[in-house]
């Protein structure tokens, strides 16, 4: 562990998971870094300038490193009317019809936050969704920028070790939110985090950051004793004073146990695993025929952003992971760093 914290120049080997959807403050971000960990700034959902406008508020927060996480573009597959005309009967909001998202759109979109995270010389660059293409690789990796890939089989380790990346995230099917799978595999790729980090460590060189569940101390020693180099922390940070998760939503993560997350397409299109709730149970019968991300995930924004504001937690996405039930109070970034850091 000494030396990738070398590397990044921080002084525990804790990353703040990246959490795209508003939950993670400049504030949160800076507190983490300030406090010997790894910041990360979430730029999934957040419009380029936007980003760049929260990229400056950290810095003047604190002079730690931080890093910025991008979602790679993929193909988008073709959508059927009769499913979007399914989904528009059982949204409790209407999408409007000129939110249906484009491929070009969300090329356009990562090539435009690339730019600016060079222009702001951001150090430390994570993706997730697939692998970024040779040509930005080479780019990044130019002007010096460390760049980390996330895994969820070996062989996606392997490949994104193969592409360059300088670190690789290892994110167990314990993990809160989106799944970072990008490779077609012959089962569900729903490996647990001791399994995959056993199976990876002797096969990667890059140093690996382990992902999923992990709470406390006990869960950290674990991941470096099977040859974590890091860890990466998400669900935890969510239930911080600094994170603007709505009330209902950290009221959530404090009462449900780590049995009562589950993964679901319904939200995004994409696999994700947060807690059950009203929307998960009553819609589970219709997983077969979720629009495929980002198509679902722009359809059911305007229920979502509706339930949030009336604090109605039946039809939010309440992404977490299967550590909950370890998580009891709402703490400051000061005091969860201290607690998951002391000796
Ligand atoms: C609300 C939420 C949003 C997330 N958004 C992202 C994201 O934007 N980019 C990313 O790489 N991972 C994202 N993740 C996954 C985390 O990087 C990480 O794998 C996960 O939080 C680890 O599991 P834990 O929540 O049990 O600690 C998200 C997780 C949560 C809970």
């Amino acid at each position: 562990m000494g030396e990738f914290t070398a590397l990044l120049h921080i002084k525990h080997g804790i990353i703040q998971a990246p959490m795209a959807g508003g939950a993670v403050t400049p504030e949160l971000i800076a507190a983490v870094s300030q406090y010997g960990g790894l910041g990360s700034l979430a730029s999934g959902y957040v419009k380029p300038e936007n980003m760049r406008q929260q990229i400056r508020q950290v810095k003047q927060l604190t002079s730690r490193p931080f890093q910025v996480n991008v979602f790679v573009p993929e193909p988008i597959p073709d959508v059927k009317t009769e499913d979007l005309a399914f989904w528009e009967k059982r949204l409790f909001v209407l999408p409007k019809a000129h939110m249906m998202p484009s491929e070009q759109g969300l090329w356009d979109d990562f090539e435009q936050k690339i730019n600016i995270l060079l222009e702001e010389e951001v150090p430390i660059l994570s993706f997730t969704f697939a692998c970024p293409n040779e040509q930005t690789i080479h780019c990044l990796k130019q002007k010096g920028i460390f760049l980390i890939g996330t895994a969820t089989t070996k062989e996606e380790a392997l490949l994104l070790e193969e592409k360059g990346m300088d670190a690789i995230v290892l994110q167990g099917s314990e993990a809160g939110g989106h799944r970072g799978t990008f490779l077609p595999s012959k089962g569900d790729a729903l490996q647990g985090l001791i399994s995959l980090i056993s199976d990876v460590k002797p096969l990667c060189r890059v140093p690996l950051i382990a992902a999923g569940g992990i709470t406390d101390q006990a869960g950290i020693k674990v991941a470096l004793q099977l040859g974590a180099d890091a860890v990466q922390i998400g669900t935890r940070f969510l239930a911080s004073q600094e994170s603007a998760a709505a009330d209902v939503y950290k009221k959530a993560i404090l009462q449900a146990e780590g049995s009562e997350t589950a993964i679901t397409r319904l939200f995004s299109g994409k696999r994700a695993r947060g807690i059950v709730n009203q929307w998960m149970e009553e819609e589970r019968v219709h997983e077969d025929r979720v629009l495929p991300y980002p198509v679902q995930h722009v359809w059911t924004t305007p229920m979502r952003k509706a339930a949030a504001a009336e604090g109605n937690s039946d039809q939010m996405a309440l992404w977490a992971g299967q550590g909950i039930g370890r998580i009891h109070s709402i703490l400051t970034v000061e005091d969860i760093m201290h607690e998951l850091t002391q000796t």
